[in-house]
């Protein structure tokens, strides 16, 4: 598909998704039997992933955003990861699901599982829509996990490339 100057190639298309969302969001509100959540949606790229999930789960849910940025160039992550934007409340005693739309080395999802260890949350599981096992650096548990996806740059549906494409409404692989 042509998007401005660009060939994408389309991964998963907008049915797909719908689908999948529907069904983790059915996933994680079975598990989690009724207890209140906070959700903790990693910024930018799921911003769009977690606004259809959490309509797709039926608990009581409080809505959290935490801004990481990990250094390098987009094909190698450093590994050093920065907090840009902090929650409003604390996470004390809550039980959190982090959102989050790929994990690609495991770098960004390890640090915040650690990092959140440290604000004593009741629990912490973890949703990421697309996950491209061929690049783990760091092996992270993943609870909740939409696609998994081969070993290309993938954009669309929140996710970016340089800043642009987050809102194409499928995944598709710029070529
Ligand atoms: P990780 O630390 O290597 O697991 O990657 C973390 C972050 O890098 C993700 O949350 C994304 O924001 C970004 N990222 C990694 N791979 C891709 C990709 O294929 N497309 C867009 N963003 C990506």
């Amino acid at each position: 598909m042509k998007h401005g100057d660009r060939e994408i190639d389309v991964l998963i298309d907008a049915d797909a998704l719908k689908q999948r969302v529907a069904e983790m969001g059915e996933e994680i509100t079975r598990d989690y039997q009724g207890a209140p959540l906070t959700a903790l949606v990693v910024l930018k790229g799921s911003f769009v992933f977690a606004a259809d999930l959490i309509r797709a789960i039926d608990l009581p849910i409080k809505v959290e955003f935490i801004g990481l940025r990990s250094y390098g160039s987009r094909k190698t992550t450093s590994g050093v990861v920065e907090i840009t934007l902090d929650t409003k409340y604390p996470l004390t005693d809550k039980d959190v699901l982090i959102i989050e739309d790929i994990v690609d080395t495991g770098l960004t999802i390890s640090y915040l599982k650690k990092n959140l260890a440290t604000r004593m949350p009741a629990s912490v599981k973890l949703a990421a829509l697309l996950h491209k096992p061929s690049r783990t650096m760091v092996d992270v548990h993943i609870d909740y996990v939409g696609f998994t996806v081969p070993n290309r740059y993938v954009v669309g549906y929140g996710l970016d490339d340089a800043g642009y494409l987050r809102n194409i409404p499928f995944i598709g692989a710029i070529r």
